[in-house]
């Protein structure tokens, strides 16, 4: 038998990345074990998970992965929504979502931030969150987001 046809599923994709096919690994819609798993069988190098200021149940994994391309940043069909990002949102000139995407911003330098819109000026507003500088007193507020 050949041994491509051999290899788990598990193993195609670290063998085709020693044969320089492809760069990089990363894995989307796990948990941690399952980056255990990967892990034992070759370098991962992103993860891509939910998670948003109201959905912080990845927090260890983000803290574990080089690279942390997470989705639905603005809560996808289900948009974030709070007292605390109109509040924050107000101090800065900012709007709601801006406040949601510089909350990721500051949450570790290996964030990844893939906001999606068919909008020219969500897109433009998007991208201004990176200039959005978030204070202490804003972080504590934005904690209070469940
Ligand atoms: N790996 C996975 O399993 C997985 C699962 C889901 C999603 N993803 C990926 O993750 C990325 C983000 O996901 P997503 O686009 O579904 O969710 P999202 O980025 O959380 O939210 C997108 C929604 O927010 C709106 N929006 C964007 N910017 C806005 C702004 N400045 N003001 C107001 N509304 C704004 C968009 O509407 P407008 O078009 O009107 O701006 C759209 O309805 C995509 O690339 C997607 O492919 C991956």
């Amino acid at each position: 038998m050949p041994a491509r046809h051999a290899a788990s599923n598990s193993t195609v994709l670290a063998e085709l990345r020693e044969q320089g096919l492809i760069c990089d690994l990363g894995l989307s819609n796990v948990r941690e074990h399952h980056l255990d798993q990967a892990l034992a069988i070759a370098p991962v190098v992103c993860v891509q998970n939910m998670f948003n200021v109201a959905e912080r149940g990845d927090e260890k994994m983000l803290d574990r992965t080089t690279a942390y391309v997470l989705f639905f940043p603005l809560g996808g069909f289900s948009p974030v929504q709070h007292q605390a990002l109109e509040e924050v949102g107000g101090r800065h000139g900012a709007t709601e979502r801006q406040v949601v995407l510089a909350w990721l911003l500051h949450r570790a330098p290996n964030v990844l931030l893939i906001p999606g819109t068919s909008s020219t000026r969500h897109l433009e507003e998007n991208l201004a969150s990176a200039d959005l500088h978030l204070s202490e007193q804003d972080l504590t507020l934005l904690d209070t987001i469940e």
